[in-house]
């Protein structure tokens, strides 16, 4: 079954592999010299995110130089906002930064129709590309962010710490956020759609920021617009595995499984062992892997790898980090993570 499969799609599917397939969260960008280099020429991200031969070309980068199982579109979470009539711009060392933080129900009202074919026409373009060159040497990924993580940038209206404006929001006007979340929960459920018509194999929803909210406030505010998201996209593609991320997850992984996702993907602050225990057989897990790793040697990074690996060996694992590849990660660990990951088996 699925002999002619890439092998991390085989894999999400559950279908039996040789080995457990390996990407990285975030590996293209700012660890690799050929990136930082484009990124003088081109200094906005906005610009080689959103031109498609910009965008093709960073894509491909960590491809030619690695070859991971998995090619993931450069991109970020905040692209489709334009197209809902949010503007943004990313600020080299402060991140993301919202024009006008969306805070009143007005706002919110005025939000624009999302027409992914028409705003994101360039994403269509990029993927399309991608899946012509890397044909099935490795599979092709769309990504997409949360509902409350969107919702938490363009509230804030930057990276926060705590959280305050949107949990005012939260506590205080809840029916607003809710209007809120269930606008991005429409619009992503049909960008990620659009996103598997272009191309993409397997997808990950990011909602980074969920693990900021308590279990009974994640049942309320994250979980049910996660849920709404997966059943957009498995209503027409029922056969696209989904791989739900959340940072500071271990005490969310069992309601997180419960969103209809095929894959859960774990930081570091979790034993895989114990994840693995409190969820269902059918749901894969990827990740785990602290990025602080790759600053050491390559004893140390062989090591966490045979560390993680035989925790879940016999079960559907993506080996992966923790969350993304940091600035600063020398290239060559990076090297070892995909080398010695690849020359695993089962
Ligand atoms: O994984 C990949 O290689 C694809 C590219 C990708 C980017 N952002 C490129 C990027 C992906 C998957 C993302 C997702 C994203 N963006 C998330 C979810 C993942 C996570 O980290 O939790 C979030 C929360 C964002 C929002 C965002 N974008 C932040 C907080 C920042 C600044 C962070 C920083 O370290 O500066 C960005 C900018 C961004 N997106 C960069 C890259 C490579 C760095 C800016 C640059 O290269 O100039």
């Amino acid at each position: 079954m699925g002999e002619n499969l890439p092998l991390l799609l085989n894999a999400a599917l559950g279908n039996k592999v040789e080995r457990p397939p390996v990407w990285m969260m975030r590996q293209a960008g700012r660890y690799m010299k050929i990136y930082r280099d484009l990124r003088e020429k081109y200094p906005s991200f906005r610009e080689r995110s959103e031109n498609p031969s910009l965008s093709y070309e960073i894509s491909m980068q960590p491809f030619r130089e690695f070859e991971p199982d998995g090619v993931i579109l450069f991109s970020d979470i905040l692209t489709p906002l334009p197209g809902m009539g949010i503007n943004f711009e990313i600020i080299e060392s402060k991140g993301p930064i919202i024009e006008n933080p969306i805070r009143t129900i007005q706002q919110i009202k005025n939000l624009k129709e999302f027409i992914p074919s028409e705003s994101l026409s360039f994403v269509g373009e990029v993927l399309n590309s991608l899946k012509t060159e890397i044909s099935n040497k490795a599979t092709l990924l769309g990504f997409v962010g949360a509902p409350w993580t969107l919702a938490a940038y363009v509230v804030e209206g930057k990276s926060s710490k705590n959280y305050s404006i949107i949990k005012s929001m939260a506590f205080r006007e809840p029916e607003s956020l809710h209007k809120l979340l269930d606008y991005f929960a429409n619009s992503i459920g049909e960008y990620l759609k659009y996103q598997i018509k272009s191309g993409a194999q397997v997808v990950q929803i990011f909602d980074s920021w969920a693990g900021q909210l308590s279990p009974q406030d994640y049942d309320i505010f994250a979980g049910p617009y996660q849920k709404k998201v997966v059943d957009i996209v498995k209503d027409e593609y029922p056969n696209t595995p989904i791989i739900l991320y959340i940072s500071g997850s271990a005490g969310l992984i069992e309601r997180m499984a419960k969103t209809g996702v095929d894959i859960i993907s774990l930081d570091w602050t979790v034993d895989i062992k114990e994840a693995s225990e409190r969820l269902p057989k059918n749901i894969g897990i990827q990740g785990n892997i602290d990025p602080g790793i790759l600053f050491g040697d390559d004893e140390s990074i062989k090591n966490r790898i045979d560390i993680t690996f035989s925790k879940v060996k016999g079960k559907k694992y993506i080996l992966n980090l923790g969350h993304g590849i940091l600035p600063g990660t020398p290239e060559e660990s990076a090297r070892t993570f995909f080398e010695y990951g690849k020359s695993l088996t089962y």
